[in-house]
């Protein structure tokens, strides 16, 4: 918004996404929140039909759902397993493809949320780990296929972010550990950094991926992690 964008806000959770609308931009002029499911790609084409009709043609697309499971690899059911690359896989590749035909030949800028996790291999979490390298070569594999079409597609790989998935893994630390939730939350930060990122910080990475000024950067996984992944 801040940069001049009119907004769809899109998540499982109707709620969360009118409320996440509602602090863009309270008038609710240049924005549209809406329920979709990530791994129903006919809910994304709805949802896609939808911001277009309210707020004009799309010119970005911002492949942010996510979930997390942690369970240790031994374990991990196929079940388990399904649902994490259903979501966090199959999920971008929904959003990727609702983003082309949105685009409608005229060209825009896709972001894929992947993880800093998909570079590391962080315990009890290896299907998660799995579906964000997955993201990340699905991100190199679009950007090839669908510059000639002016579609620039990156990720970007975040870490110790401040969000209820973040608060989630250290609840569940804290339920195998018998340690303090908010004590390891309150050690989830970049040692560099030395504090929590914020949500916010994410977005105006994102925002600059989607623009003009970001057209020679392709097909990358940019860390923004406080500088915890060296690669
Ligand atoms: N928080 C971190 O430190 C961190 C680090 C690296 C990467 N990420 C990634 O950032 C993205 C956002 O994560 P977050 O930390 O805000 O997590 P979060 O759990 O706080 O939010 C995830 C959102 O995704 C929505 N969602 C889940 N399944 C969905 C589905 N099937 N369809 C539509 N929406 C769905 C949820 O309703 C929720 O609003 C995720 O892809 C996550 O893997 C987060």
């Amino acid at each position: 918004m801040a940069a001049g964008a009119a907004v769809a806000v899109v998540d499982l959770d109707g709620r969360s996404a009118e409320e996440t609308a509602r602090r863009l931009d309270p008038s609710g002029r240049r924005t549209l929140a809406a329920a979709a499911d990530v791994s129903n790609p006919a809910s994304l084409a709805q949802a896609a039909e939808l911001a277009e009709a309210r707020l004009g043609p799309l010119s970005g697309w911002v492949n942010n759902a996510g979930i997390v499971q942690m369970i240790a690899a031994k374990d991990i059911s196929p079940e388990a397993w399904r649902r994490e690359f259903e979501i966090n896989v199959a999920g971008v590749m929904n959003g990727a493809q609702a983003a082309y035909r949105a685009f409608a030949g005229r060209g825009g800028a896709i972001v894929n949320i992947a993880s800093n996790a998909g570079k590391v291999g962080f315990p009890n979490m290896a299907a998660y780990n799995a579906t964000k390298a997955a993201v990340i070569n699905l991100t190199r594999s679009l950007a090839r296929e669908w510059a000639a079409e002016r579609i620039n597609v990156n990720a970007v790989c975040p870490g110790s972010v401040a969000t209820p998935m973040l608060r989630g893994v250290a609840d569940r630390l804290a339920a195998e550990t018998g340690r303090s939730s908010d004590a390891l939350f309150a050690g989830m930060v970049p040692a560099q950094l030395g504090r929590h990122i914020q949500p916010i910080e994410v977005g105006r990475v994102v925002v600059f991926l989607l623009t003009g000024a970001a057209e020679i950067i392709r097909g990358q996984a940019i860390n923004i992690d406080g500088g915890e992944t060296p690669y």
